[in-house]
């Protein structure tokens, strides 16, 4: 018997903090991938695919999912709110796209409305206690600012186990009831406290609620580790799609301004059942500058008109909240950190359009905290403390998006690749110079 052909197993990581145009690029691995895997996150993420013009906005599906019938498997790893994903299949079916490969694992964790209504209630109560603090106190915001998508409370949930309601357990009545049931005895009056009152847990409409999405998503729930090691066996291979950014991984990222889950290539194993060693490429996704959603430090940070170029030009406003991003110039330190955490084999870089227009670009190749200069990333709030050191490199007048060979770029933006390459010491692979599934080149 020959034995099955060792399977491609590519990961697709972002090397800042989200938003770094992973769905771009998944979308355009996806076509020589058997399958697109979701491990972690939920429907905080916001991945955006152009394809020849039309615009798509992902949520909780693998952006694999615009090739008809590709399979697109939500791992163990994501947080399911039903209400996102049925809202997001009705919206892909109305735009005609063949979502039937969609999968979804019987043990990913399902976001309940209390987790939504906690994730507010929370960030309300972090930001009066930042707000009575002293200023000048240098103590920064409290609020993370997350997605309010229920997100972190849906994580802290699973790990406390009891009351936890997985996928599967939406197709089983009477353990939904019995899960539902305490926990809304445990939350209820942490709630209306913590909300002055207002709040009210209505259990038995919670119930019926869950049981209906249940209803509707049954079809698509498998045991998701197996499905993949069958994959796995036939030779076939597999793409991974990380949600949110190395930079707001809960483990390696600016604790606490991150985000509950294990973004970095180290969630496939734990958000899949699927070992990284089967994994053969490791594409770390960064864009040309940095940007940042919500609160926490951001040492490269612009304001004023650079900052406004840079916003409108890369349309940086939240795919999810529509909130706008922050802005700054690359920071290295950072995609460096990033890229030795995820053992990055390759960058894919987006967004180099962007950049256009300026006559110098500068970029973080260190920092000083306290007056003493440092190569390396601070991995928590005292990142906040740290002053970029930066240096300028060329700009580049020409527009870009028409570019479609290294060749085509004018030389100060192929010096600003070469720069990046030397200083992370991994490849440039790819380079996106506009938001479509063409505007790509492969370096
Ligand atoms: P993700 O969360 O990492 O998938 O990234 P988002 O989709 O939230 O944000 C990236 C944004 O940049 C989206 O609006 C993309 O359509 C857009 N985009 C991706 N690559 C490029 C590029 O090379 N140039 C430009 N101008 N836009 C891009
Ligand atoms: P994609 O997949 C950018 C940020 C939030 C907030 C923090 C915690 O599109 O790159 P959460 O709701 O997760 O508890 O929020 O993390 N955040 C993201 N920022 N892109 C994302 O996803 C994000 N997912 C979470 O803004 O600062
Ligand atoms: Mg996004």
């Amino acid at each position: 018997m020959t034995p099955a052909p060792t399977p491609v197993c590519t990961a697709v990581v972002g090397l800042q903090w989200g938003d770094e145009g992973k769905g771009k690029i998944v979308d355009r691995l996806a076509a020589e991938h058997h399958a697109v895997v979701r491990y972690n996150g939920g429907a905080n993420a916001g991945h955006s695919v152009v394809v020849k013009g039309e615009r798509y906005a992902l949520h909780l599906i693998p952006s694999g999912i615009l090739y008809p019938g590709k399979l697109a498997v939500i791992g163990n790893g994501v947080v399911v709110d039903p209400d996102w994903l049925l809202k997001e299949l009705d919206g892909l079916s109305a735009r005609g796209v063949d979502a039937s490969g969609l999968v979804l694992s019987s043990r990913a964790h399902v976001v309940m409305p209390y987790h939504k209504d906690e994730d507010g209630i929370r960030e309300d109560v972090l930001k009066h206690a930042g707000s009575q603090r002293p200023v000048g106190s240098g103590e920064g915001q409290a609020e993370i600012g997350t997605t309010k998508r229920g997100i972190g409370p849906a994580y802290a949930e699973k790990v406390q186990r009891a009351t936890a309601v997985r996928v599967g357990d939406l197709l089983r009545p009477e353990a939904l009831k019995a899960k539902i049931d305490l926990a809304c005895a445990l939350k209820a009056a942490m709630l209306r406290d913590l909300s002055g009152g207002s709040h009210r847990l209505d259990p038995g409409a919670i119930l019926e609620h869950a049981a209906r999405a249940g209803q509707r998503l049954a079809p698509m729930v498998r045991d998701t580790t197996y499905l993949l090691h069958g994959l796995l066996a036939d030779g076939k291979s597999i793409l991974f799609e990380s949600a949110n950014g190395t930079l707001l991984d809960v483990d390696h990222g600016t604790y606490p301004f991150v985000t509950g889950s294990s973004c970095a290539v180290a969630g496939i194993g734990v958000g899949t059942g699927v070992p990284v060693q089967r994994l053969s490429r490791v594409v770390g996704v960064m864009k040309a500058y940095s940007t940042r959603v919500g609160s926490g430090p951001l040492p490269t940070e612009l304001s004023g008109a650079v900052a406004d170029r840079i916003r409108t030009r890369g349309r940086e406003f939240g795919t999810t909240t529509g909130r706008p991003r922050r802005v700054g110039w690359l920071d290295l330190v950072a995609v460096k950190y990033s890229a030795m955490i995820n053992g990055a084999t390759e960058i894919a870089m987006t967004l180099l359009d962007v950049l256009a227009g300026f006559d110098e670009l500068r970029v973080c190749t260190a920092y000083e905290v306290d007056g003493v200069r440092t190569d390396r990333f601070i991995p928590d709030a005292d990142l906040a403390r740290a002053t970029p050191v930066l240096e300028s490199l060329p700009g580049f007048g020409e527009e870009i998006t028409a570019c479609r060979r290294l060749g085509d770029l004018p030389a100060p933006a192929r010096r600003y690749i070469d720069f990046i390459q030397a200083f992370t010491g991994v490849r440039v692979a790819t380079v996106s110079v506009g938001p479509d599934r063409e505007q790509t080149i492969d370096a």
